[in-house]
């Protein structure tokens, strides 16, 4: 055994392949004989000294992790303050890091948590601590500034587009006597790049999904319904897919679902009710909608390939880089090729990740804004190609790692948060 150990943690919103970047983190450090813990939800386990014990885990528990969704360790939505606002926390993450002889901390999750990775990278050189912090890429959102994609995307993008084109059977079945219009509402905060999976369902002008609201792009209700209105004359019916950030031209979101979280963001959700609702009132049609919500990130069964692919390989090459000396950096997904798809991974600076957010660019967005365009196709459809495979157990249902979360004996005072 190297002196020293790991430590990885799950921060933000969690997906459907988090838990096999996980698994790729703590295979690569057993494999380098390095002693990997895991903070329990994210950075508040490391302030609270709550730490678990993977070498207690079997072999077979943690090959369990890469079919397994939602974050195994527990996630959180913390924001670290300035170490100047708060220079306690600071002092207490330090405390624990050197209690327990933490060298490599792995932090995986999105734009947010880039920051919280970097702030812990210049805390240990401050305080004179050999730390070497790795961001690990993670986020359904897709909107992580520099890399390709994001681990994540890849799968909900699959779940989106195949969900859109099952239910668009559906509705056409029932048009002519009953259902118009089937609206679908997707995640994706202020960055529509799930809306724009969901176009991977259509191939053609009148195939579903007929309209995409982007969050990008102003919602205008008058020519929504118009467009609405014209899909359902032309095609018999309209299938949409909205993005839960869209918002008005004035900056108003057009739905909340209350509350924000630590970082300030608003809980979304909501949307699709609020324009079955619009037109019902204005054009009369029978709607039906749906808000698959938490479905969408934690779909594994629907996971694809290459995205479980890219969550494996940016957990092994982050232990690389960080028993390599790399500090303040993340594993970045580089595309090399569209077709046949080729991509490999790169160290970027954390600074030109952390708190940044990549938005859908206009090129990908159809001219008159409700669909998209080829290169927003060529871009989307290698990152859903594939179908991870599923551990299915004898009741039909699929197998998810059993872990012991053995807790390693704390050694500091308590701290309450
Ligand atoms: O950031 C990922 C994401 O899934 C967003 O698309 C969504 O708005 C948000 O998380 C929901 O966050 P939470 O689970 O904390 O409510």
């Amino acid at each position: 055994m190297r002196r020293g150990k790991l430590l990885y943690a799950q921060s933000g919103g969690v997906t459907a392949v988090i838990n096999a970047t996980a698994a790729a983190v703590i295979e690569t450090a057993r494999a380098h004989g390095i002693k990997a813990y895991a903070a329990r939800n994210g950075i508040l386990g490391v302030l609270r000294e709550e730490l678990i014990d993977t070498s207690r885990e079997t072999k077979s528990a943690i090959a369990a992790l890469h079919h397994t969704p939602g974050g195994a360790f527990g996630s959180c939505r913390y924001k670290l303050k300035s170490p100047d606002q708060d220079p306690a926390e600071y002092a207490r993450l330090i405390e624990v890091l050197r209690a327990h002889d933490i060298r490599w901390f792995l932090y995986n999750g999105g734009n947010d948590s880039a920051d919280t990775a970097l702030k812990l990278s210049q805390l240990g050189r401050r305080m004179n601590y050999d730390l070497h912090c790795i961001g690990v890429p993670k986020t359904v959102d897709n909107d992580l500034a520099v890399t390709d994609c994001c681990p994540g995307f890849g799968s909900v993008a699959k779940y989106t587009a195949v969900s859109v084109a099952e239910a668009s059977l559906d509705v056409a079945s029932m048009k002519d006597t009953s259902t118009k219009v089937f609206i679908m509402e997707v995640m994706g905060r202020h960055a529509g790049w799930i809306a724009a999976a969901a176009g991977l369902a259509g191939d053609g002008p009148d195939t579903a999904p007929h309209l995409i609201l982007f969050p990008e792009r102003d919602f205008d209700a008058k020519d929504f319904l118009k467009h609405v209105k014209a899909t359902v004359e032309r095609v018999g019916y309209c299938v949409v897919v909205a993005s839960e950030g869209i918002r008005a031209r004035d900056g108003s979101l057009l739905a909340e679902a209350g509350g924000k979280d630590a970082f300030g963001h608003s809980q979304l959700g909501g949307v699709a009710p609020r324009l079955v609702d619009l037109i019902k009132q204005h054009l009369g049609y029978k709607c039906h909608w749906a808000l698959p919500d938490y479905l969408q990130r934690s779909a594994r069964h629907l996971a694809s390939a290459t995205d479980l692919k890219q969550a494996q390989a940016v957990g092994k090459a982050a232990v690389e880089y960080a028993l390599a000396g790399h500090n303040a950096v993340m594993p970045v997904i580089v595309r090399t090729r569209d077709q046949p798809y080729r991509w490999k991974l790169e160290p970027v600076a954390l600074k030109r990740i952390a708190n940044r957010e990549k938005k859908l660019p206009k090129s990908f967005v159809r001219r008159d804004g409700y669909g998209i365009t080829a290169a927003a196709r060529r871009y989307l459809a290698p990152l859903i190609q594939g179908q991870a495979e599923v551990a299915w157990g004898r009741k039909g249902l699929p197998r998810s790692a059993k872990l012991r979360l053995q807790a390693v004996a704390a050694k500091l005072p308590i701290y309450t948060i």
